[in-house]
């Protein structure tokens, strides 16, 4: 907990040094640049476009003003054009991902011109002072862009701003004083601390291109702050794995790797940046996501419908749609990439027999598909499984496994010894109304992925108890539902 406050003091108060050795820098020195006059501060803004991967090759830098500089880069107006925009700097360096994320744009966008948005000593800063240099950054990146549209007739709708952090509001910014209409600005994980709340001119927000499309994946709150902004500011909004915990970043994950609660913080916070990229790379498994109005709702598995655009690609591969404002999103995803995996939405009405009114059943769901099977998968009922009704639940499977043949249901007892428990329970009463007794007649599945509709029947026992199960298969009278509406591959 001690380096979670340093972080956050960090964050807030001082500027830092870089991982563990964390070095308190006196005012002075941070403010070193703060003193630097309005043209210096211009020339602190670098426009660095990158043909190769190699970032330690000094690439290519674009001079507003400067003509020839677009033909010493090999600028070509007619190419998408993409801006990356980094955060605020605890190091004063790039960070790895920027690198990964050049590499794999120049790998899906041949032609594309790519640049980096340099503000790296403006970033390093007291955080407070890195976020009053937003504007200016974002008021810089603006008058390159005006340029570029005099000089070339650049079509803006052509031009993509990728900011991550404090550079999602930087995106922003520039949105908001460009001369024209922005084509897209992706947000990643945009920052929380001083935007969490103020007004739109002052954040992110949907009026700022086209097309806003925001990835939220640290929106944890503690001690009254989270990293990245809460609030949905773009035109879809998307949460993965509810936007707060994700896979693989767990204390005890990182730990294993790097030993440092900081690099728990970061790999939420990146994540969003890794999602992207994969995105990038893994063309041939696109994550979905789902619009719902809350994390809890997504949870229960109600929200898988693609029906009037309620579902989307999530990442580089998202798809413009009608402006809707602060849309929110859902997925859940693997703990490494590829990150996608496959959603199903469970219905099941659950009778109770023999008065088990206090049962609280464990179930299982084991699927078995055309192309493989999953594991035993925990059904997470947040309310606890309701009695003589219909239950919904959600189910994630990280392997792909084709069709969806079967699927058995099975009541976990606690443990091996809870349930042998049971069993002496029954045969030292003969009072059997001791044992729970609950009843599944069918189960309705309908695929996030492809959005088809099974209804699976019980094959020959339908009651079951602890520590046994039922299985199911594809019934004769609910085939196949027509699925309403493919997904788009
Ligand atoms: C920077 O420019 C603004 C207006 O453009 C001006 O008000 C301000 O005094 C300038 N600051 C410095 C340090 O020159
Ligand atoms: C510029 O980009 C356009 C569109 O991607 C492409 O057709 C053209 O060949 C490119 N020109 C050069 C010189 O690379
Ligand atoms: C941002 O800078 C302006 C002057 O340029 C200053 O008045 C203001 O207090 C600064 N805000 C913060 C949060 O440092
Ligand atoms: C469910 O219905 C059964 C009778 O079909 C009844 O005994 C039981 O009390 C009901 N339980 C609940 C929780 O409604
Ligand atoms: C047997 O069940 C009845 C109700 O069906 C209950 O009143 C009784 O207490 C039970 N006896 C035992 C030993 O559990
Ligand atoms: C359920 O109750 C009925 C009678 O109420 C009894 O015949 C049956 O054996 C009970 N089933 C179980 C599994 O306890
Ligand atoms: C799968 O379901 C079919 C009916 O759809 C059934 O014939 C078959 O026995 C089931 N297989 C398993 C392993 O449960």
């Amino acid at each position: 907990m001690l380096s979670f406050w340093i972080f956050i003091s960090c964050l807030t108060l001082v500027a830092c040094g870089h991982g563990e050795n964390t070095v308190i820098k006196d005012g002075e020195e941070a403010f070193g640049e703060m003193s630097t006059p309005n043209e210096s501060l211009h020339y602190l803004i670098k426009y660095n476009m990158r043909k190769s991967l190699d970032l330690d090759l000094d690439g290519c830098y674009l001079q507003v003003g400067r003509k020839e500089s677009l033909q010493e880069c090999g600028f070509n107006a007619t190419a998408k054009t993409i801006f990356i925009i980094h955060g605020w700097t605890m190091s004063g360096l790039f960070e790895s991902w920027m690198t990964e994320l050049v590499s794999a744009l120049i790998q899906r966008e041949t032609e594309a011109n790519v640049i980096i948005v340099d503000w790296i000593s403006l970033a390093h800063q007291l955080y407070p002072d890195a976020v009053n240099h937003t504007q200016r950054v974002g008021l810089s990146i603006a008058q390159m862009l005006n340029w570029l549209q005099d000089e070339h007739q650049l079509p803006l709708s052509n031009v993509h701003l990728i900011g991550y952090s404090l550079g999602a509001h930087v995106a922003g910014y520039a949105g908001t004083n460009v001369r024209g209409t922005l084509g897209r600005i992706t947000g990643l994980d945009p920052a929380g601390p001083m935007f969490e709340g103020v007004g739109e001119g002052n954040r992110l927000s949907p009026d700022d291109a086209d097309f806003v499309d925001v990835l939220h994946t640290y929106t944890r709150e503690a001690l009254g702050v989270s990293i990245g902004i809460q609030q949905p500011i773009g035109d879809i909004d998307i949460y993965p794995n509810g936007g707060e915990v994700q896979p693989g970043c767990s204390l005890g994950d990182v730990l294993a790797v790097a030993g440092n609660f900081m690099e728990v913080m970061k790999c939420e916070h990146e994540r969003a940046v890794h999602l992207f990229v994969d995105s990038l790379m893994n063309k041939d498994h696109m994550s979905f996501a789902f619009q719902c109005t809350g994390p809890d709702r997504f949870k229960k598995g109600i929200c898988l419908s693609c029906r009037k655009n309620r579902c989307n690609n999530i990442g580089y591969n998202a798809k413009k749609m009608r402006k809707r404002r602060n849309s929110k999103m859902y997925l859940k995803t693997r703990a490494d990439t590829p990150f996608g995996g496959y959603h199903y939405q469970m219905k099941m009405h659950i009778f109770n027999r023999n008065h088990s009114d206090n049962a609280d059943p464990t179930f299982h769901v084991k699927l078995y598909g055309a192309h493989d099977d999953t594991e035993k998968l925990f059904v997470d009922v947040p309310n606890g499984v309701g009695l003589n009704l219909t239950n919904t639940f959600l189910v994630f499977t990280e392997e792909e496994i084709g069709d969806l043949l079967n699927i058995t249901l099975s009541w976990e007892a606690p443990s091996d010894s809870w349930n042998s428990f049971w069993k002496s329970l029954k045969q030292s009463f003969s009072n059997k109304t001791a044992t729970p007794v609950l009843e599944v007649r069918r189960i309705r599945v309908k695929a996030g992925e492809t959005q088809k509709m099974f209804t699976f029947c019980a094959h020959d026992k339908t009651e079951i108890s602890p520590g046994e199960s039922v299985s199911f298969g594809k019934c004769r009278d609910g085939w196949e539902v027509k699925p309403r509406k493919r997904l788009v591959a």
